[in-house]
């Protein structure tokens, strides 16, 4: 069966329930955020989320996630997606640090993540980093019912085009809700192929991961097995939101309304 038989259709009752992960990683995500600056370590990040997510009566998703050893990702300047929190990662002045937080609440997830920068950074990686911020929305904008997926990864690729950055094509968004990954692949850049439809009912997260130099191309650690990072050493950032398409269009999970 191809992938775009398998995408879910949530209820208005569901999309309620996912919802509320999402804010709870929202919320978070602000806290995280909140701690970043030059001399903290990311494993101290790692352990206040990991306690706040435990006492909202909620799990951390990525802890054990197919081996994964922490309850946060921590992705610094060069590092694409899936850093591990670590004491020996120090954050220092004019660092780009991106936190991502999923979380597993009542039956459901909620992911979303952001790029925070460390003290003082230079303007033109503080431009690159809001560009990739404005990326991200371009996809979300792009998501409405009467397209296919495509139309996400083709908004995001022109605008990105622009500066002359890169869009990561080895991680892409997922759908999302009653499990951490699910169909389809939400590509974040332009496919040939043609990629499912748009529907109402459909829960996923957009999260382009933007490089800063013209190499979209990635490696894994071969020691951790998990830190992507980008091959020719330029800096990537990333912003991620959970989506629910309602009314034709993405309704973003992973904010709170009152901040909209
Ligand atoms: N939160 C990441 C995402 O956006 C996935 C992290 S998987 C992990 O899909 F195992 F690295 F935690
Ligand atoms: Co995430
Ligand atoms: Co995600």
């Amino acid at each position: 069966m191809s992938s775009r038989n398998m995408i879910k259709i949530y209820s208005p009752d569901a999309i309620a329930n996912i919802s509320r992960a999402a804010l709870l990683a929202a919320e978070v995500l602000e806290l995280a955020a909140q701690r970043v600056a030059p001399g903290v370590d990311t494993a101290s990040i790692d352990e206040f989320c990991a306690s706040y997510i435990a006492s909202r009566g909620a799990l951390a998703a990525p802890l054990n996630y197919r081996g994964f050893p922490k309850s946060i990702c921590t992705s610094p300047n060069d590092v694409i997606c899936h850093g591990i929190p670590s004491p020996d990662v120090v954050l220092q002045d004019g660092d780009i640090v991106n936190i991502d937080i999923t979380v597993f609440l009542d039956g459901y997830y909620g992911d979303t993540s952001r790029t925070v920068l460390v003290g003082e950074v230079p303007s033109g990686v503080k431009l690159f980093v809001e560009r990739a911020e404005k990326a991200m929305w371009k996809g979300i904008e792009a998501a409405v019912v009467g397209h296919r997926f495509n139309a996400i990864g083709d908004s995001i690729e022109r605008y990105v085009k622009k500066f002359n950055y890169s869009v990561v094509r080895d991680y892409c968004g997922h759908g999302i809700g009653a499990a951490f990954h699910e169909d389809p692949a939400v590509l974040h850049y332009s496919s040939r192929s043609a990629l499912p439809m748009l529907q109402n009912g459909m829960v996923f997260t957009v999260e382009p991961m933007i490089n800063m130099g013209k190499n979209w191309r990635s490696e894994v650690d071969q020691i951790d097995g998990w830190t992507a990072r980008t091959v020719d050493g330029s800096l990537s950032a990333q912003f991620e939101h959970t989506v629910a398409i309602v009314n034709g269009k993405a309704q973003v999970l992973s904010i709170p309304p009152h901040s909209i």
